[in-house]
C-alpha cells in the first residue's frame, strides 16, 4: 500500500466525475435495489478502476456509482471483496481508502450473516453494535500503515453511536425489528461445522458471516463513522444443524431487502 497509487486512483475518480460525495455505502447481499433508488450521475466498473483489486467471475458486475439519494451525494460499491475469494486483507479494503480519500464522511455497510444467537430468527435484520475478528489477520498488518493513520488503531466504539442511535429510532418509527449484536468474522467460504457454531455462541457472537470487518477496522483507521447492517438468512443451531441451502440464504436476503432499503434510505436523509 503506498499513498501515489491512492492518489492516482483518486484523482482518476475525481476526473470521472466521482466529486464531493458525502457518504460511502457498501451493497451486499440485501441491499442490492438500493442502486434502483439512485440519481445516477456516473458509474464506472471496478475492472476499469486503476489499482483496483482484480475482479472474479463473481464480480463481473462489481461497479462503483456515484449520484443522489435522498437529497445526499453518495458513493456506491456495488459488489465487495471477500477474503475468501482470495485477495489479501489490504486488497479487500483498498476501496474504502479510496472512497475516503474522495471525501466521504461516513460509511454504510450491508451483509448477510447466520444467526448464532438463537432469538434471532431468519430473515431479520441486526445492526452490528461490535465484532470478533476471526479472519487471522488485520488490514493494518503493512510496513507504512502509521503513513494512513494511528497503527495502533483503537477499536473500543467501531460502530458510530450516533448513527446507531439513529437508525434504532428509524426502525422502531416503521415497526421494522432490527436485532442488535456481535457479528463474528470468518474466511469462509466454508460454512461453520456444529462445532464451530457453539463455539462462536460461547465467545459471544450473536451472528457470522465473511465480511464487514476488515472494512470497518480500515474506516476505523480512517476515522470514518461506519454503520453496519446485517441479513440475517439462516439459524445456526448446532443441534438441529440442516445442509446448508444457497438458493434460500439468497431468497432470505431478498425478502428481507425493502427493510433494509427502508432504514438506509431514511438514515441518508437524516445524517
Ligand atoms: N456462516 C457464515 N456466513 C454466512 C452464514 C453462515 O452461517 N450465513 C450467511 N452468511
Amino acid at each position: 500500500m503506498n499513498i501515489k497509487t491512492i492518489e492516482i486512483t483518486t484523482s482518476f475518480l475525481k476526473e470521472k466525475g466521482f466529486v464531493n460525495p458525502e457518504i460511502g455505502i457498501v451493497l451486499g447481499t440485501g441491499l442490492g435495489q438500493l442502486v434502483n433508488h439512485l440519481t445516477i450521475e456516473c458509474e464506472i466498473n471496478y475492472a476499469d478502476i486503476p489499482n483496483f483489486p482484480l475482479s472474479t467471475v463473481e464480480f463481473h458486475s462489481g461497479k462503483l456509482l456515484f449520484g443522489t439519494l435522498e437529497g445526499k451525494k453518495v458513493i456506491l460499491m456495488q459488489g465487495r471483496f471477500h477474503l475468501y475469494e482470495g485477495y489479501s486483507l489490504q486488497e479487500i479494503t483498498f476501496p474504502i481508502r479510496i472512497l475516503s480519500a474522495l471525501g466521504i464522511k461516513k460509511l454504510l455497510i450491508s451483509n448477510a450473516a447466520g444467526a448464532i444467537n438463537l432469538n434471532y430468527k431468519k430473515g431479520d435484520l441486526m445492526l452490528l453494535d461490535d465484532h470478533i475478528n476471526l479472519q487471522g489477520g488485520s488490514p493494518l498488518a503493512f510496513a507504512n500503515v502509521s503513513d494512513f493513520g494511528e497503527r495502533f488503531t483503537d477499536m473500543c466504539a467501531p460502530y458510530d453511536e450516533d448513527m446507531n442511535t439513529k437508525i434504532t429510532a428509524i426502525a422502531k418509527q416503521n415497526a421494522i425489528v432490527l436485532r442488535k449484536g456481535v457479528y463474528a468474522a470468518v474466511v469462509g467460504p466454508q460454512l461453520e461445522t456444529r462445532a464451530e457454531y457453539r463455539y462462536l455462541k460461547i465467545i459471544g457472537a450473536d451472528a457470522v458471516g465473511m465480511s464487514t470487518v476488515p472494512e470497518v477496522i480500515v474506516a476505523n483507521h480512517l476515522q470514518l463513522p461506519v454503520l453496519a447492517v446485517s441479513v440475517l438468512t439462516d439459524e445456526c443451531n448446532p443441534d438441529d444443524l440442516k445442509p446448508v441451502n444457497i438458493p434460500e440464504i439468497i431468497a432470505i436476503a431478498g425478502e428481507a431487502e425493502p427493510k433494509m432499503i427502508t432504514l438506509f434510505k431514511a438514515l441518508i436523509k437524516n445524517i
